[in-house]
This record gives C-alpha cells, sequence and structure tokens, in this order.
C-alpha cells in the first residue's frame, strides 16, 4: 500500500447479494476477452476447462467447449513427450512468459474495499470487492508512465502504490462480441472481471442457494422448537 489515494468504483455486479447469480452472457463475453487479450500473459491454472459447461458458470455446450480448447490452448503431455491440442479435461495452461500472477484466484486474493479503521464494515456492506477492484485496475490507468531501474511503470488509480508494470491491457472496441456487445474499456472491465470472479469462485451459486435453504430450515426449526418448548411447559406455570 502507499502512494497515491486508492480509487474502487463500486459496479454492480449480478452475483452480488443473497440471491445474485451469474450473469452467463457476461461470463462468456469475460472468457472471451481473457482468450484474446489477457492468457498472452496470465495463466489460470487452477481452472478445469471442462468447466466452462458447468451450472452457474458459462454453460457452453460440451461440443463448443471441446472445440475452444483445442483451438486456444495446447499442453504438455507427458506420455506423448510432447504438446498436443488441449482438451476439456486439461486444465487452463499456466503462464510465466511476462511474469504476470496466475488469475485463477485472483478475484479473491484481493480485496476492493477496506476499513474504517481495519473493521471490515465496508466489506459488510460492498462486499470483498475483488471483481471491483479488478475492474478498476482494468479501467483505472491515467497514461501517466515512467521508467525505473529498466522496467516501465504505468501509472494507475486502483493499484496500491499507484504504479503497475502491466501495460494497460484494453483498449477500445479490441474485441468484438457475436451480439454486439458494448466493448468500450469500462464494458469490458467489467467482463473480465466477472469471469474472474467466477473462476474464483465457480460454485458460488450453489452456495448462496444451500445458504438460502439452510436459514429458511433453521426458521422453521425454531417455531417448532418454541411451540413445543410453550408445550411441554405449559402444565407447569
Ligand atoms: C498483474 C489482470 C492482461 C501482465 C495483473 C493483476 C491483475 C491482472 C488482476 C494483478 C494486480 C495486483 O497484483 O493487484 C489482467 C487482465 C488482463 C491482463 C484481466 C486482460 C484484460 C495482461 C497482459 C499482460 C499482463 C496482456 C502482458 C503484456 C501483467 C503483469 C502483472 C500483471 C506483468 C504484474 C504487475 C505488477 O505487479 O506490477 N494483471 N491482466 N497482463 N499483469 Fe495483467
Amino acid at each position: 500500500a502507499g502512494g497515491g489515494e486508492q480509487h474502487i468504483t463500486d459496479y454492480d455486479f449480478s452475483f452480488e447479494g443473497p440471491f445474485g447469480t451469474y450473469d452467463r452472457n457476461q461470463l462468456q463475453r469475460g472468457l472471451q476477452i481473457y482468450t484474446e487479450v489477457c492468457a498472452a500473459c496470465h495463466g489460470l491454472k487452477l481452472v478445469p476447462i471442462r468447466t466452462l459447461s458447468d451450472e452457474g458458470g458459462p454453460q457452453m455446450p460440451e461440443d463448443q467447449v471441446r472445440a475452444y480448447a483445442a483451438d486456444n490452448f495446447s499442453v504438455y503431455d507427458p506420455e506423448l513427450d510432447e504438446d498436443r491440442p488441449a482438451k476439456p479435461v486439461d486444465n487452463f495452461p499456466e503462464n510465466n512468459n511476462a511474469g504476470a500472477p496466475d488469475l485463477s484466484m485472483m478475484a479473491k486474493a484481493r480485496a476492493g474495499f477496506h476499513g474504517p479503521y481495519g473493521l471490515g464494515i465496508n466489506q459488510l456492506f460492498k462486499g470483498m470487492g475483488g471483481a471491483e477492484y479488478i475492474a478498476s485496475l482494468l479501467a483505472g490507468y491515467t497514461g501517466e508512465e515512467k521508467e525505473e531501474a529498466g522496467t516501465i511503470f504505468y501509472e494507475n488509480t486502483a493499484f496500491p502504490g499507484g504504479w503497475i508494470s502491466m501495460a494497460p491491457p484494453l483498449s477500445d472496441e479490441q474485441v468484438e462480441f457475436a451480439d454486439g456487445h458494448a466493448n468500450d474499456v469500462e464494458a469490458m472491465s467489467q467482463d473480465v472481471a466477472a469471469f474472474l470472479m467466477w473462476t474464483a469462485e465457480p460454485k458460488m451459486m450453489a452456495r448462496k442457494q444451500a445458504g438460502f435453504v439452510g436459514v429458511l430450515f433453521l426458521t422453521v426449526l425454531s417455531v417448532l422448537l418454541y411451540l413445543t418448548n410453550k408445550k411441554l411447559w405449559a402444565p407447569v406455570k
């Protein structure tokens, strides 16, 4: 931390709140942005490609996932002792070429909101903000750059310290969506941030559903126990 004032925008994501769900179309756009732009430097080594067709995710048909894997990635196969096109059973490859961190868990590893004074009140009301951080980071370049010890740093209003070594990865209209969806930097930043939220927490929708059923069950149980207690003690009082 330190440096300039860190600015995180509190975007409204579809997956927020106790009943929030991932927007399947947004996840598919995010996947496309990741594939066409981010994958050049960042891996997703903890994410199995087959999960792209899972319930609650981008939900791509299985034949599309097979084609996507083979078209975009190749993996080293120890049995063949050579690279072969990726299959759905493989994970997304890791990528260490540019020294960029793996993005599988990034939306959980970063927090967008803090404080006040480490109490976590902001996080209680706004959520942890991992996706907000990523979206704000991608849209937070000021255009200023500087060179230090042979490395170029780019000024960014979301990055702690204010200077990041990742060049602005997105520019307006860089990725074309099949459905003609908005592709300015701000829109794409949110789409890819939503996709990375899904890679970090693919079972979020199932978790929220189980939580809701649990709370409902405990509410009914409380009422029954209250009535039982009343009945049990009625003769004594
Ligand atoms: C760091 C996302 C494209 C190179 C990061 C971080 C995120 C991120 C979330 C971590 C920032 C932190 O530590 O808090 C993305 C996304 C991309 C993308 C979503 C696509 C839209 C790229 C590309 C390159 C790259 C194309 C290489 C040309 C790096 C490097 C870092 C980094 C070198 C480490 C920066 C530092 O710690 O100073 N990226 N990135 N990224 N990224 Fe990217």
